[in-house]
């Protein structure tokens, strides 16, 4: 890496702040060890944005990021029961969606894969987890999240839609990174929708097979979700790369944090057709527990790893901080979520990752 980068970090709310301190850590370790310069420069989004600038997702933050290479992003939401307070009030759906939307990052991927010392954290039997090793390709920018939302009224009843659309060339776009992903691993690629029922499905499986002509060396099945959700938890090694809608994609990507054992531990990369990205947990802001410093910042540490690798070129770092993660669980020294008998701090975890940070030798 030549010239300096500059990271975007959005810490954002609840145990946003605490998880990003631990990345910034392991940052700062990478950078001394590599004699890399990369800047961070923080922004405001959630309910820190609201108390300062009375919203949630600040021009003054997406100025920001517009002028940095890459997104680091946290978490956003406050507590259950705060949620019709106007400091929360649809803060997710506005920073989450909003950023994604802005930056059209309609590519995400969130690896699933567990690691041996950890195997046992998942409520399935190791010889399940063990074998879990998959890329969920989710779309990002459009279907029912970015459809019209509203309320009807009906026979003096209440009633609401949200309409699920979706365009060829976004169905298509996101597909093409599917059939990438696979051709870089073992080359087969599971379409996920439900084209037993929805208009949006069938187009999903007449596009994927247009783009499926292209690329005769990819073995491509297509799957209903209902099945797909099934085989995940049943039979995760009948999948690698995993391509489908933005709402299946959100679900099935929880279920693959509990087949692997814990949401704390899966990263998530959202990019758009320049490749620039925001890298983010696949959990959210966990408003109950922060503050505790129980919170498990492997899945923000993680994410570091996959915004030094995609947007930076940064292999070899990315994969020492995979490692130094693997290694300190090695060790037995887990977070909360993992062990819940025998732990330690979310930001002890990541002082233990640091020390462990080595330059790999190719
Ligand atoms: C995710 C989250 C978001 C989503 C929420 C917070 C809007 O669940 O990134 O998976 O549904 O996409
Ligand atoms: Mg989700």
């Amino acid at each position: 890496m030549e010239k300096c980068k500059t990271i975007a970090m959005l810490e954002g709310d609840g145990i946003g702040p605490e998880i990003m301190e631990s990345a910034r850590m392991v940052l700062e370790r990478i950078c001394a060890m590599w004699g890399h310069q990369i800047a961070c420069r923080e922004g405001l989004v959630g309910g820190a944005a609201y108390e300062k600038y009375g919203e949630h997702l600040p021009e003054e933050t997406v100025a920001l990021c517009r002028e940095t290479d890459a997104i680091l992003f946290g978490a956003v939401g406050g507590p259950v029961d705060e949620q019709d307070s106007p400091k929360w009030k649809d803060s997710e759906k506005k920073v989450i969606l909003g950023l994604r939307k802005r930056f059209d990052l309609f590519a995400n991927i969130r690896p699933l894969r567990s690691f041996p010392p950890v195997y046992s954290a998942s409520p399935l039997r190791e010889k399940i987890v063990r074998a879990c090793d998959v890329v969920i390709v989710r779309e990002l920018v459009s279907g029912i999240y970015f459809g019209e939302h509203r309320r009807i009224a009906k026979g003096g009843k209440r009633a609401a839609e949200d309409v699920n659309y979706y365009h060829e060339d976004e169905i298509r776009r996101i597909v093409q990174v599917g059939f990438r992903i696979a051709s870089g691993r073992s080359k087969r690629l599971a379409v996920v929708d439900k084209a037993n029922v929805l208009e949006t499905s069938r187009l999903w499986r007449e596009i994927a097979e247009e783009v499926a002509r292209e690329h005769p060396d990819i073995a491509v099945e297509f799957l209903y979700v209902d099945n797909a959700a099934m085989q995940l938890v049943c039979a995760p090694e009948s999948f690698d790369v995993i391509v489908t809608e933005n709402m299946f994609g959100d679900i099935l990507s929880d279920l693959g944090g509990a087949v692997v054992g814990s949401l704390g531990l899966l990263p998530s990369a959202s990019l758009n057709e320049e490749g620039f990205g925001l890298y983010e947990p696949v959990h959210g802001s966990a408003p109950d527990i922060a503050g505790t410093g129980v919170a498990n910042p492997t899945a923000q540490i993680l994410s570091l790893a996959l915004l030094l690798d995609y947007s930076f070129g940064l292999q070899e770092e990315a994969r020492a901080i995979e490692r130094a993660v693997v290694q300190t669980w090695q060790d037995g020294i887990y977070t909360k979520d993992v062990s819940p008998d025998s732990f330690v701090l979310g930001k002890e975890f990541a002082k233990e990752v640091c020390s462990r940070i080595e330059k790999h030798i190719l």
